[in-house]
């Protein structure tokens, strides 16, 4: 890299948004270019953070020669060839989750970035949370004691993210929350664990609401692809109980729309031999949101941490920015994301055969 900064591009205007606040945040790097079909909302992105050129075509951004490095905010069918793309044409990637689809979309992922010798990092950025850092600590050094029972859950009333859209394309989108909204919190907790390895997984989903046509979150995106819209083919519930190889076990619950007090909130709870933990997030909330059970002798003993709010893609870009920069090893990276794309594809494989699958089938 000739120059000082990392120069950047962003392809995708819709959660683009949050790479744009992070590099912002980031004064080693500078957004030199913008790409995406909208060109409404990439002009409005480009003037607000000053981005001085807009692509309509990816490849055109990536045939840059002065762009180091790519953050990837495209609908999810996209993200191995604009990846695998931009790996070959020289840049560090940054691509938002779910890595892929499944996995024979990820492998080719990791091939091509072992083969570029570029970075592939993965945008989990909820792992950076306050409440996740802490769990994290009391679990690796023992306060909880041996954690044997886990839940991750993220469960809207009325969030379908645009009916029509590419996000409720089978096709497009690979699945619906439990690949759009469950791999945050299936990522928060295997992060949290420690990575156990996961050798069994159960799951079921369904599709109740949204087929219907209700379910929507109306105003929230804007729909890319189809025009029809009932067009609804993926679950709009899916919950899964996934086995370590320590003995613990992961109850998953991911869901768009579902009729239940919880209105967009996620959270992750451990029981552990010698305490126990909880996360609990009301509409993105990350502060207020952790709770720690123990004892003081034989005192039952809870405790409210105070938290620090901390902006999730800003403190990802930091690590990518130093993985550019300083060799650094990012997180997560494309290793994670093509375990919890693994994880995922188990779920489904397992929903569609009405049986408990083992890791291995996957491949
Ligand atoms: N980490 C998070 O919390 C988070 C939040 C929202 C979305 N996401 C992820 O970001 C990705 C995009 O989601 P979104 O909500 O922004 O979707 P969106 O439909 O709102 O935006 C998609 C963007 O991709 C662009 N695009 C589509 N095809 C393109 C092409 N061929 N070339 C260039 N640009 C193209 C569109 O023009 C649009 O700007 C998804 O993978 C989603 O899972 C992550």
């Amino acid at each position: 890299m000739a120059q000082d900064k990392v120069r950047v591009g962003v392809i995708g205007c819709g959660a683009g948004l949050f790479h744009l606040e992070g590099y912002a945040a980031e004064p080693r790097a500078e957004v030199v270019a913008l790409a995406g079909l909208d060109t409404d909302r990439c002009e409005m992105l480009a003037g607000r953070f000053s981005v001085p050129r807009i692509y309509r075509d990816y490849q055109d951004l990536l045939a840059q020669e002065d762009i180091d490095a790519v953050s990837i905010a495209v609908p999810n069918f996209l993200h191995m060839p604009v990846t695998v793309a931009a790996l070959e044409a020289g840049k560090h990637v940054l691509i938002e989750k779910p890595l892929a689809r499944h996995v024979d979309e990820g492998k080719l992922m990791l091939e091509a970035a072992e083969r570029t010798g570029k970075i592939l990092a993965v945008s989990f950025q909820r792992r950076t949370r306050h409440d996740v850092e802490i769990v994290r600590d009391q679990i690796a050094c023992g306060a909880l004691g041996r954690v044997y029972y886990s839940k991750a859950y993220w469960m809207r009333r009325s969030g379908i993210p645009g009916l029509g859209s590419w996000f409720t394309s089978k096709e497009a989108a690979g699945g619906g929350p439990l690949i759009d909204l469950g791999v945050h919190v299936l990522d928060m907790a295997l992060y949290m664990l420690g990575n156990p390895v996961v050798t069994t997984v159960s799951a079921a989903t369904y599709s109740e609401i949204g087929p219907r046509g209700r379910g929507n979150w109306v105003g929230r995106r804007t729909s890319q692809g189809s025009d029809d819209p009932v067009n609804y083919e993926v679950e709009d519930l899916a919950t899964a109980f996934l086995r370590f190889e320590d003995g613990g076990t992961l109850l998953l619950e991911a869901s768009w729309a579902s009729f239940t007090e919880m209105d967009d909130d996620f959270g992750v709870q451990f029981y552990g031999s010698e305490g126990g933990a909880r996360i609990h997030s009301k509409k993105y909330a990350d502060v207020d949101t952790l709770d720690l059970f123990s004892e003081i002798g034989d005192t039952t003993t809870d405790s409210h941490p105070r938290l620090v709010s901390r902006p999730g893609h800003a403190q990802i870009i930091n690590g990518f920015v130093d993985g550019i920069l300083n060799g650094t090893p990012v997180s997560p990276d494309g290793e994670e994301g093509l375990d919890r794309v693994r994880l995922i594809d188990a779920v489904y494989r397992s929903a569609a055969l009405g049986r408990e699958i083992d890791i291995a089938e996957v491949g």
